[in-house]
């Protein structure tokens, strides 16, 4: 199989995974407590997400899929035949393999993901069912500057970057247009960007959206606690904290929080973190745009914007856009 990852990523990816300590203690040491919300995607909590994506309230997942089942076809023409398409992150692959089934012969696919494993599975199954395709998995953390495998710098090609499920909104302003700086980089002149974005709406839809009946982003939340007691030796009790959803609409941004129910004291070994009743950590940040908000984002790094779709309830857009 034509399947390989380079050790330069995989080095990344262990330095990353060494860093968890470190930002627990820089995180729960600050004024206002925070995590980097890329904590959350461990083996549990990344099949919590994917409950998630189920959900009735959480309407992203559907309506970005029925974006591309219904346009697949135009998105395709618009991105041309025989590319290299680079996708940032790897999710379930059901958007993935919609969009490889629309284009016209794609010739490279370059998956980008921090689990090795996730990511050789997910470069497997693809390799499997698509006999043509030259998969090129890298193991990487994409919110830095990545470089691809050789075989896939050598090749001629137009490259597209795809990056669906508005994980952007998990990046700040900034990280977000250094992100689309690092992508326009690699597309390089000529190449496409298609990326999914979630919108501005009513804080009610976006509330039930991050606090579901069913408690599964609750869970999703609170497993970013559980993880310290197990990878770090804690002695959180995840009972303790609450799952909170915040709109800031100034910000534009759902928030999520775990709030203390409770005064306590919470160890991992040499370290002591106290917590008021009603304090908060702050484990994630999501990002909602507006289609021309997003867009001029984009145009500040090279990016002009081809073609928006947006479902009837402006729920979501995806975004085509080419690297001028
Ligand atoms: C992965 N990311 C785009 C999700 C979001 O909507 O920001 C993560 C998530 N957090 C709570 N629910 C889903």
């Amino acid at each position: 199989m034509d399947v390989h990852v380079s050790e330069a990523a995989v080095a990344i990816a262990e330095k990353d995974t060494g860093s968890f300590l470190d930002d627990v203690l820089r995180g729960l040491g600050a004024t206002q407590k925070h995590l980097p919300c890329k904590y959350f995607y461990d083996e549990t909590g990344s099949k919590l997400f994917e409950a998630i994506c189920g959900l009735d309230e959480y309407y992203a997942t559907r309506t970005e899929t029925a974006l591309i089942v219904e346009h697949g076809k135009e998105m395709a023409d618009l991105i041309g035949p025989g590319v290299s398409l680079i996708e940032y992150g790897c999710g379930s692959l059901v958007k993935t393999r919609l969009l490889l089934d629309a284009l016209d012969n794609p010739s490279v696919f370059v998956p980008i993901d921090i689990s090795e494993e996730h990511l050789m599975d997910a470069a497997e199954a693809l390799d499997r069912d698509y006999p043509d395709l030259e998969v090129l998995p890298v193991v990487a953390d994409f919110t830095q500057p990545v470089s691809l495998p050789e075989a896939a710098e050598n090749q001629d090609l137009k490259r597209v970057g795809f990056f669906p499920g508005s994980t952007i909104g998990n990046f700040n302003k900034e990280e977000a247009s250094e992100f689309l700086g690092a992508v326009a980089e690699t597309v390089g002149e000529g190449g496409g960007f298609l990326i999914g974005v979630d919108l501005k709406k009513d804080e009610k839809t976006l509330l039930r959206a991050y606090d579901d009946a069913e408690g599964v982003t609750a869970r999703f939340n609170l497993n970013v606690i559980e993880r310290i007691n197990r990878e770090l030796g804690g002695d959180f009790e995840a009972g303790a904290f609450r799952h909170e959803a915040r709109y800031d609409e100034q910000e534009g941004r759902i928030e999520m929080h775990l709030v203390s129910r409770c005064e306590q004291t919470a160890q991992i070994p040499g370290h002591s973190f106290r917590f008021r009743k009603g304090e908060s950590i702050h484990t994630e940040n999501s990002y909602k745009y507006g289609v021309e908000e997003f867009q001029a984002l984009a145009a500040g790094q090279g990016f002009s914007p081809v073609k928006t779709w947006v479902d009837d309830q402006g729920l979501f857009s995806i975004h085509y856009f080419s690297r001028h």
